[in-house]
């Protein structure tokens, strides 16, 4: 293991892989209450246990707290060891170090826990600043309410910023979560992933199947419903060529599907997705993207054909 990583945050570059629970309690996005219930969202957490999923990423903002709460009830029915993840939002109107504090505790209470194991900023939202909240982190370690500090979508500047004013209170920064999949790159192509990789910050692979457009079920006749297929419109005529690849690609390892194939290349890239599941089949599948390893020869080949399609 890179001897940039501190012991405190080596567990996290342990995790391969994780659950995103942004789905559960959202209604905007994607549809809950519509194509998934409490029991759907429960079955996805059970499953992904059972598949040896021990990483959940949550955030205050999910379904206003739906999703914080969930998992509370869920984790409360487990014996099994879960690692949790959650969000810190800079509203405009959180001006002080204390408002960190305050949201903490309320994510605790929700989630039903003591401390949680990672803590992230999910934006670099102005007015205030980065050191500001890297503060206030700071202070959430120093008092036990997380085990290890992270943000979300920061760039390399942001991140560096973040990074030195822990180092300065001698916390390590443990992970930028950002959005990375087949379908969008820029991690890759702005060198963010490689210098987390230099400083041993653990890269969190958010919408790792592009929002269900990796798994192949969409297309422009059946686009994602709502926002997602407005967003999409372009992009969506464009990618049946690595689609038939990555089904290729997965004939090749015993019949795995796109998405798996997708989650593994995240994998095999030095980072750790957290798709996204609604449902028990969802969350099955995904986890079937852990116990094998495309070669790399076949990273290779998927990387050609998501750059004709990016670049
Ligand atoms: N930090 C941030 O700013 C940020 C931003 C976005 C997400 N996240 C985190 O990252 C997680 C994952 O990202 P994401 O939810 O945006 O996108 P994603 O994981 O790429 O896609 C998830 C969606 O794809 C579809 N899907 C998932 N597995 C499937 C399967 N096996 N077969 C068919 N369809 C499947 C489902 O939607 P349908 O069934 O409706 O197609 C599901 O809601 C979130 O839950 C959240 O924890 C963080």
């Amino acid at each position: 293991m890179n001897d940039t990583i501190s012991t405190e945050t080596r567990f996290l570059h342990a995790v391969e892989f994780g659950l995103g629970a942004w789905q559960w309690g959202d209604r905007l996005i994607w549809q809950y209450g519509q194509t998934h219930s409490d029991e759907d969202c429960r079955a996805a957490f059970d499953v992904s246990l059972e598949a040896g999923v021990r990483f959940v990423d949550t955030a205050e903002v999910y379904g206003s707290g739906r999703s914080e709460r969930l998992l509370g009830q869920f984790l409360q029915e487990t014996d099994q060891p879960v690692l949790v993840a959650t969000k810190f939002f800079p509203f405009p109107w959180r001006w002080t170090k204390k408002s960190l504090l305050r949201a903490l505790k309320r994510s605790l209470e929700r989630i039903g826990v003591e401390t949680v194991d990672l803590y992230q900023v999910h934006q670099a939202l102005p007015p205030i600043s980065i050191e500001t909240w890297m503060e206030a982190m700071a202070e959430a370690v120093e008092e036990g309410l997380t085990r290890t500090v992270g943000v979300s979508n920061y760039n390399q500047t942001q991140m560096l910023q973040a990074y030195s004013t822990l180092s300065r209170k001698n916390i390590p920064l443990a992970a930028n979560q950002v959005t990375y999949s087949l379908l969008n790159r820029n991690i890759e192509y702005d060198g963010l992933l490689a210098r987390c990789k230099e400083l041993g910050v653990r890269v969190i692979a958010y919408s790792p199947i592009e929002k269900g457009l990796l798994t192949g079920k969409y297309t422009p006749e059946n686009p994602p419903p709502g926002v997602r297929g407005r967003r999409y419109g372009d992009l969506l005529p464009k990618i049946g060529p690595l689609l038939k690849l990555m089904t290729g690609i997965g004939q090749e390892h015993g019949g795995k599907s796109k998405t798996q194939v997708a989650l593994n290349w995240c994998i095999c890239k030095g980072t750790l997705p957290i798709p996204g599941a609604k449902n028990a089949d969802q969350a099955e599948e995904n986890a079937g993207a852990l116990g094998w390893k495309l070669t790399e020869e076949e990273v290779v080949k998927l990387d050609d054909a998501s750059n004709a399609i990016l670049k």
